[in-house]
């Protein structure tokens, strides 16, 4: 094989996780962009902060608290302000305490700080001086701000992104402070590349799909960009179909629900994009359902995908450790509730007859034995999510 032909190969391999030692599994958190979009300030971090634990969602596993584009001095002039040493100046009207304040605090709730930045020469919003070219400094600043995750967009860039994913990579690195490397190229139909073969490195989570949005929609399309992905996700590297828009207001309860199940099974990264500090019961209950996120964070060899499709239900599956299996019966676009039959041969258990099941939306269903398959009516846009155990 020649050797172009081998770099080539290598390339096409896809996405592959960084071995950093962190995002071991899906990493869970929040962020500010899905519901705020660039209106946010420090006290809207802080008290989110504060909610994340006093709703419960720390101990659950959300510690990352994310802040994406529009921190910076200048925003929306034109023009992100760096200083005459060259790095980026935070808007000190927003954040009067400053970033390093604020990663303080947050560090002392026991949660984990999240910056964001664009690899581009502009920012998302066409501000001026986003990091193509400062990578190694952009990294120096967020590593010095404590921040542990880093997010890097990758809106008007003039290089291949492949090389600024590289750069990246390398600048956080050479930091030698753990920080979570978000891949979020998020062009994802880039003719002739999709995701699968334009991924350019090493990072620990990519994003599969364009940005997802406040409507049910927009959730199926980021869905479907994970459908054949399982073999991808993996510790050090997984799969992001964008950032959960449970509790925002263009779904209903149940839309949540579902879109959390789908998330959970798909292993894709849990950052909570909604507005924490007032959410109802309903949600709450939603994002913190430690058997659903069990599912998320646990491992056993492939992230979950879609196994069957009629033209309105779905079936989807992850393998679990110790032979246990995650089973989601989907009733996707049915005008009304159907009955959706998943028989074991969908997930390889054609030598068992029996598993008992546990159903995570339903406590009263826990550990019911099931024979051959699982059957449910799902009602429109529903799921029924369970765990199947010792299969027999
Ligand atoms: C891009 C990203 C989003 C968000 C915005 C911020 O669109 O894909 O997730 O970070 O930029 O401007």
């Amino acid at each position: 094989m020649s050797l172009s032909l081998l770099a080539f190969v290598a390339f096409c391999a896809a996405c592959n996780a960084l071995d950093n030692g962190l995002a071991r599994s899906p990493p869970m958190g929040w962020n500010t962009y899905n519901f705020f979009k660039r209106n946010y300030n420090e006290a809207v971090i802080i008290e989110t902060a504060q909610a994340l634990v006093e709703t419960g969602m720390r101990d659950r596993g959300y510690v990352y608290v994310n802040i994406d584009g529009g921190w910076w001095e200048g925003v929306g002039t034109g023009t992100a302000i760096r200083n005459s040493s060259g790095y980026l100046e935070y808007d000190k009207k927003r954040f009067p305490s400053g970033m390093l304040a604020i990663s303080n605090y947050i560090h002392s709730l026991d949660l984990k700080f999240g910056m964001y930045t664009d690899a581009g020469e502009r920012f998302c919003n066409r501000d001026k001086n986003a990091s193509q070219g400062h990578e190694t400094q952009d990294a120096e600043l967020f590593a010095s701000w404590g921040a542990d995750y880093v997010k890097v967009d990758a809106c008007r860039t003039t290089e291949s992104p492949e090389i600024l994913m590289n750069r990246w990579k390398n600048a956080l690195n050479a930091t030698k402070r753990p920080m979570v490397f978000s891949n979020c190229l998020n062009n994802c139909t880039l003719v002739p590349n999709t995701w699968h073969s334009w991924c350019p490195v090493d990072s620990n989570l990519w994003r599969t799909c364009e940005d997802i949005d406040n409507n049910w929609e927009a959730v199926m399309t980021n869905l479907d960009s994970v459908a054949n992905a399982g073999k991808k996700g993996a510790p050090g590297g997984w799969n992001d179909p964008d950032m959960l828009e449970v509790g925002n207001p263009g779904l209903s309860v149940i839309e949540s629900r579902s879109h959390f199940s789908l998330w959970c099974i798909t292993s894709a990264p849990l950052i909570a994009g909604n507005d924490i500090r007032n959410m109802t019961k309903d949600i709450t209950e939603i994002l913190t359902n430690a058997e659903a996120i069990r599912i998320n964070q646990e491992y056993a060899g492939n992230a979950g995908q879609r196994v069957h499709t009629t033209s309105t239900t779905e079936i989807w599956y992850k393998p679990l450790p110790n032979s246990e299996h995650a089973v989601i019966l989907f009733n996707r676009a049915g005008k009304t509730s159907t009955t959706i039959t998943a028989s074991w041969k969908l997930f390889n258990l054609e030598d068992k007859t029996e598993c008992k099941a546990t159903n995570i939306w339903n406590q009263t269903e826990v550990e019911i034995k099931v024979s051959d398959h699982i059957q449910r009516s799902v009602g429109v846009h529903d799921v029924a999510f369970f765990r199947l155990t010792d299969c027999t």
